[in-house]
């Protein structure tokens, strides 16, 4: 073994001989140290056919780092894509001016531009699972504003399936893959919805086409929960936000989704990255639904209540900017995957409203990122403000350089102090101090109205959506407990009587062996060659 080329016993072929390789230049090939690697393809072995020496430095860094190549993957949203682009304000709100509404800077002047970076994904699945899989779809925009980052966080769809964060580990169990199978299960998921009143509206409009977007540049995106927006008197209303794609909206039928998957399954983000490299930017406009701020007994339902839409014929869509997207990401791991939005994450002009989810939602985002991407995740450039950030915080994994001002006293990472430390920022607008009094109490809101809107999306889908529909849920519903099945036709019932009959039906002939078209993705048990041959047995 210590014939042959390698010569390294003699002690003279140190790892950082190598350092002195010459004609080093911008493309050659180095460790992350520095050292020019001259050679790629080798080990450094006892002669050709090994054994390896353990100061193999060059190749120990090489692997150690690749065994570290993967970080935890989002909880949900795993599966996704990404790009950069700008905002333009039109410096109003419909017609008339912002500023009688929200101070936030970045909607001020007309044509005044915020870069962004957006990430569109899917929910349930995996880093590396299907794009043409049924679920809603995120919608998650980070703007990097004068005044600091604004993280809008929403979805395609402009409803959710609860309006309790409690609930939130609760849903997605049920939707994630079985513990003990691995599979994702038609009965999980409606054994938790049929048990979920509220969910009716989402689930009405989740197993249609709308389930399914043909793409990210041909979806809706919506802020969902409601937020608030502070004018410079320290007055509040009621705010939600809807993205409306300039490019139309397309959405598929499950078969047409099953063509697509049976030939590629990362057509959207092929989709999306193939538009912006050959210059045909999407481009969505952001609109506003406004509402004073107080509980509205006048309307059925709860002004925060994040399963209910709020009529648009009531609170109209004010365009107030439009964002492009324009550029690709250079490295999808340390954009696109590295990459944090949270709902806590607002600029002085914006706030929260009440909204139980939002406020759950809002702890959510940054525990889980500091667990997913570590302490330091604001210091990595796709999260960092595109403006000056001087904090006291130091230290941590991963620590990149300290947020310090120039001229700082380094020493100084605390506050107060008289000897240079960072300082409060001057307060230049009144706060907005809503006054609470009330029981601290655990219970549902009032006006929960579960099937009112839930039905008028039934009455408003056309034919071949609710052909779809139907089939979708049938499909999904197929291999389920006799008691989810009648519960749910009981829910789709009180939503619309006809919307219940055809479920019923629907069922009724899937039983009698005529299998329902769609949404069979949560039954593939019954087409796996063991279950044909249990069958057969
Ligand atoms: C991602 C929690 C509801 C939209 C996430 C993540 C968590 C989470 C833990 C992973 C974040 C990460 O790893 O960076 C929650 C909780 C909710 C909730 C606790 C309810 C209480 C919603 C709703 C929407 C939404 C209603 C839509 C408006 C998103 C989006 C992402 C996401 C778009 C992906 C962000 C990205 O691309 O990085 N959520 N979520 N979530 N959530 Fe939620």
């Amino acid at each position: 073994a210590l014939s042959g080329t390698g010569t390294a016993v003699t002690g003279t072929g140190s790892a950082y001989d190598q350092r002195t390789a010459s004609g080093e230049d911008a493309n050659t090939l180095t460790t992350r140290q520095g050292h020019p690697v001259t050679n790629n393809q080798n080990l450094r072995t006892l002669g050709n056919r090994g054994p390896a020496t353990l100061e193999n430095y060059q190749f120990l860094e090489k692997i150690s780092h690749f065994d570290r190549e993967r970080i935890p993957e989002r909880v949900v949203h795993a599966r996704g894509a990404g790009a950069h682009g700008v905002f333009e304000a039109y410096g109003k709100v419909g017609d008339e001016p912002i500023a009688k509404y929200t101070r936030a800077k970045l909607f001020q002047q007309a044509g005044k531009q915020t870069p962004v970076f957006v990430r569109f994904s899917t929910v349930g699945h995996g880093g590396h699972s299907p794009e043409t899989l049924r679920d809603p779809r995120g919608f998650a925009v980070k703007f990097y504003t004068e005044d600091g980052n604004w993280d809008l966080v929403g979805n395609n769809l402009k409803v959710f399936f609860i309006r309790d964060a409690i609930k939130f580990p609760d849903l997605i169990h049920s939707q994630k893959p079985d513990p003990v199978t691995n599979r994702q299960s038609g009965e999980r998921i409606f054994d938790f919805i049929c048990n979920t009143p509220e969910a009716m509206h989402m689930v009405t409009f989740l197993f249609s086409p709308w389930g399914i977007p043909a793409n990210y540049r041909q979806m809706q995106g919506s802020g969902v929960n409601t937020y608030k927006w502070v004018n410079d008197k320290g007055e509040a209303v009621l705010v939600k936000y809807h993205w409306e794609p300039l490019q139309g909206i397309k959405n598929l039928t499950a078969p047409e989704a099953e063509a697509i998957q049976a030939k590629n399954f990362n057509h959207a983000t092929q989709d999306l990255f193939e538009n912006i490299a050959k210059g045909n930017f999407p481009e969505w406009e952001l609109c506003v639904q406004i509402m004073s701020d107080d509980e509205h007994p006048e309307l059925d339902f709860d002004p925060l209540d994040d399963t209910k839409i709020w009529p648009e014929d009531q609170f109209p869509f004010l365009p107030v900017g439009k964002m492009t997207l324009n550029r690709n990401p250079e490295n999808y791991f340390a954009e696109v995957e590295q990459v944090a939005f949270g709902t806590g994450v607002l600029v002085d002009g914006l706030d929260f409203s009440d909204d139980k989810m939002l406020q759950g939602r809002t702890f959510s985002y940054s525990d889980t990122q500091r667990y997913r991407v570590g302490a330091n995740y604001l210091q990595l450039p796709i999260n960092a403000p595109k403006k000056h950030v001087a904090t006291n915080q130091r230290d941590g994994q991963m620590t990149y350089h300290v947020d310090s001002a120039p001229g700082q006293n380094l020493s100084v990472n605390y506050e107060p102090s008289s000897l240079s430390g960072l300082k409060e920022a001057p307060r230049t607008f009144p706060d907005h101090t809503p006054r609470y009094e009330g029981r601290l109490i655990r219970e549902s809101i009032d006006r929960t109205n579960n099937f009112k809107q839930a039905g008028e999306r039934w009455r408003l889908h056309e034919d071949w959506e609710k052909d779809d529909l139907i089939n979708n849920l049938v499909g999904a519903l197929t291999d389920a407990a006799q008691v989810i099945q009648d519960k749910m036709v009981d829910l789709c019932t009180q939503c619309d009587a006809e919307y219940g009959r055809r479920l019923a039906e629907g069922l009724k002939q899937a039983k009698a062996g005529k299998t329902a078209e769609g949404g069979n993705q949560y039954n593939d048990a019954k087409n796996s060659e063991a279950a044909q041959q249990a069958e057969k047995m």
